[in-house]
């Protein structure tokens, strides 16, 4: 499991039910729920104020507001919230489970964590920071294996993909990013793109591309020909589907976690990475579903900058004008084993 996706924490902090909580164990219609209770509190003005200014401006209740009168405003509205909101307490809500966070980080009280996903719940609150920066991600310059059509193994880069790894570099100067750390994984190809960036980099063997086990370095025409009932039950459920002796992109996920934990934390990053890995980052920072995951668009020899907002998340394209193959296959209209090679290959994109 993903750690909870961004934006989603306002939605797990409702807690004004919480009076009539008198356990944090609950059956609801027979399933057993276990309740834990998140409380943001900040009485720092300057916070509240820039909070404001930033956030709730762009809400539909403020457009066309004037932006002080909007500021006044909305104080108002928390002086009203006031009058009726209740506060965890240390003492009387001792035998509940929950987490308060004072003025977005300064300070945390932590009661009663009671299990491995409370405790991961409190170690996700306790990193994320609200510091304004970008994520960028991209895939390795184009392999040698990529030009070919086939997939996996630990190929160099090929003419194009040099030329985007000066690109890359260039594009990454003109940014200007404070103290920027560049990430890549264990494989050639993504410490060959980060090389030519001339900066100190980190390798993370999570980062690897996903495994495609008994099918690694093979072309999908390979694959369908060989495998054909494996071809089409990929096709059937991308996302679960694991490789005979390799991953799934589920699995991927997983394996993905501490480094969406360690994003978190960090502030500006650049992630050098490869297709599948890349599609799994993105799903996380813009909450795309399990089905959509496996089929976003991450081209390579393009960079996609992440800069995460109070609610959601802004993205920026930047194709870097150097001419790559496309690895991107579309799910085809038919996913039954009994299928057509023609129908199986059909979305198969060319290759030499
Ligand atoms: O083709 C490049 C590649 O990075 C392969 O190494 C990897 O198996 C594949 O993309 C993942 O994409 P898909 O899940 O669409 O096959």
């Amino acid at each position: 499991m993903l750690p909870i996706p961004r934006g989603r924490e306002e939605a797990s902090s409702s807690v004004l039910q919480r009076r009539r909580a008198t356990s944090n164990q609950h059956f609801i219609r027979n399933v057993y729920v276990q309740v834990f209770f998140i409380e943001s509190i900040c009485d720092d003005p300057e916070i509240i104020e820039a909070n404001i200014m930033q956030v709730k401006l762009s809400s539909p209740d403020y457009e066309n507001y004037d932006k002080e009168e909007a500021l006044v405003d909305f104080l108002k509205r928390i002086d009203c919230y006031k009058m009726s909101y209740v506060s965890l307490d240390e003492e009387k809500d001792k035998h509940l489970s929950f987490i308060k966070i004072f003025n977005v980080g300064s300070r945390y009280l932590v009661n009663r964590v009671q299990d491995h996903m409370q405790s991961r719940i409190v170690y996700y609150l306790m990193n994320i920071h609200v510091t304004p920066r970008s994520i960028y991600l991209s895939r390795h310059g184009e392999s040698e294996l990529n030009l070919r059509g086939r997939i996996g193994g630990d190929s160099g880069l090929s003419s194009q993909g040099l030329k985007y790894a000066k690109a890359l570099s260039e594009f990454i100067r003109g940014q200007s990013i404070n103290d920027l750390k560049v990430w890549t994984s264990h494989m050639r190809r993504t410490i060959q793109t980060a090389e030519a960036l001339g900066v100190p980099y980190e390798q993370w063997k999570a980062l690897n591309e996903i495994d495609a086990g008994v099918c690694e370095e093979m072309t999908y025409e390979e694959i369908q020909a060989t495998n054909p009932e494996e071809f089409a039950l990929r096709d059937q459920d991308k996302y679960r589907y694991r490789y005979p002796k390799g991953e799934s992109y589920e699995d991927l996920v997983h394996r993905l976690e501490p480094v969406i934990m360690e994003l978190e934390r960090q502030e500006n990053v650049l992630v050098i990475c490869h297709q599948a890995v890349m599609r799994c980052l993105l799903a996380y920072f813009l909450d795309k579903s399990a089905d959509d995951l496996p089929y976003l668009k991450c081209p390579l020899h393009t960079v996609l900058k992440l800069t995460p907002l109070a609610y959601g998340c802004k993205v920026e394209s930047f194709y870097l004008n150097v001419q790559a193959v496309n690895t991107h296959r579309d799910k085809p209209t038919n996913v039954n084993i009994a299928r057509k090679p023609e129908e199986a290959l059909q979305t198969v994109p060319e290759h030499s």
